[in-house]
């Protein structure tokens, strides 16, 4: 069997390091694993607009903006394809047979959807078109024949759907669609990175996120103004550690290396947690760490980022040249799905010959 990994993420804006933590940087090490066959990339943007249907130009906008970030982190439009899901027509065909395996009832006992109806407040009056996305997420993933999915935990439920429906196509209509599997990041912290307020996942509708394409400045201001102890007054006031943001970053961000480089007064993160819980280490000295590993880890990023919006027309070529490859293998997907759907009546040489008998004049 054959390896293919298939992921993406909505153009609603830029990614931050939430994104890069929880996805990005796997998918950099994926592409660079050569224990695969394919790898797909999606900029989601007609599932972003069954929530965003009434703003089409933020979804435009962010297209572009999105490729920029992918590219910028180091993914490699000569291995991976990088594609637009709206320019994959096949894709929408796939969903309206879908649609036809799942239950309206199935669909609303979906708990990503579920919180996501809340959080928009359609409770009332649901978007059908909304209410289908995970459908639509099954053709994403069937129409390549992606059988590893990587995805933060909240995408869990999505690929629960849909392997449901690949179990009911397959036992209805043949075994041609290939069973998915959702590949998670090691540990819950990468899955879900807290936002710069410690209040919630980082997020862009929140305001407490750290952009990848921020400028040195703004990290620096972010860094700045991280929650950390709001008992830990004085100096010499002993703080917490735990959901102190500043340690909670380290906790993600800090490597070997870190504290000879930036802090060398202290060996390991352990010795400066133990300081800080003991008292006499201010914020100043710990947020300036953490301002120089993230500095570090995102410069290259900014780098690469300038550097693209300098050729952007590169950008728009491997986003075009990963769409026509998505679109071939898709459209032949699509074409074993009608074949043992049997709606195949003109490419089916069979079909006029099973016609024709059936009305042959006795
Ligand atoms: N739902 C995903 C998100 O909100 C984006 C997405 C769309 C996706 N289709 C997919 C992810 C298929 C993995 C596989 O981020």
């Amino acid at each position: 069997m054959s390896n293919i990994i298939l992921t993406g993420d909505r153009p609603t804006g830029r990614l931050h390091l939430g994104h890069y933590v929880g996805s990005l940087k796997n998918r950099v090490k994926l592409q660079n694993e050569s224990n695969y066959d394919d790898m797909f990339v999606m900029i989601a943007d007609a599932q972003a607009l069954t929530d965003n249907f009434d703003n089409p130009s933020k979804v435009r906008d962010n297209v572009i903006e999105v490729a920029l970030d992918y590219l910028s982190v180091g993914i490699d439009p000569n291995k991976v394809s990088l594609f637009v899901q709206s320019e994959v027509s096949e894709l929408t065909e796939l969903t309206f047979y879908y649609m036809n395996l799942v239950t309206l009832s199935r669909l609303q006992r979906n708990p990503t959807v579920k919180s996501e109806l809340s959080l928009r407040g359609f409770e009332g009056s649901i978007p059908s078109g909304f209410l289908n996305y995970p459908v639509s997420q099954t053709a994403d993933i069937t129409a390549f024949k992606a059988n590893i999915i990587p995805v933060g935990d909240d995408q869990l439920p999505m690929i629960e759907q849909a392997r449901e429906i690949v179990h009911s196509f397959n036992s209805i209509y043949g075994d041609v669609l290939v069973m998915p599997n959702a590949v998670l990041p090691k540990s819950t912290l990468e899955c879900r990175l807290p936002g710069l307020d410690g209040k919630a996942k980082m997020s862009k509708s929140l305001g407490n996120c750290i952009f990848l394409a921020d400028s040195e400045e703004e990290v620096r201001k972010k860094v700045f103004s991280m929650y950390t102890d709001p008992n830990h007054i004085r100096i010499e006031d002993p703080g917490s550690v735990e959901g102190n943001m500043v340690f909670t970053y380290l906790d993600v961000f800090c490597k070997p290396g870190d504290f000879e480089k930036y802090l060398p007064e202290y060996k390991s993160l352990d010795e400066l947690k133990a300081h800080y819980k003991k008292g006499g280490l201010g914020d100043v000295v710990i947020k300036k760490f953490l301002n120089n590993i993230l500095q570090e880890e995102l410069r290259p990023i900014r780098e690469k980022r300038k550097e693209l919006e300098n050729n952007i027309e590169y950008v728009y070529e491997s986003l075009k040249k990963g769409t026509k490859h998505a679109r071939e293998v898709a459209s032949k997907t699509l074409k074993e799905v009608k074949d043992s759907m049997k709606i195949n009546y003109f490419e089916d040489p069979s079909y006029l010959e099973e016609i024709k008998n059936k009305y042959k004049q006795q």
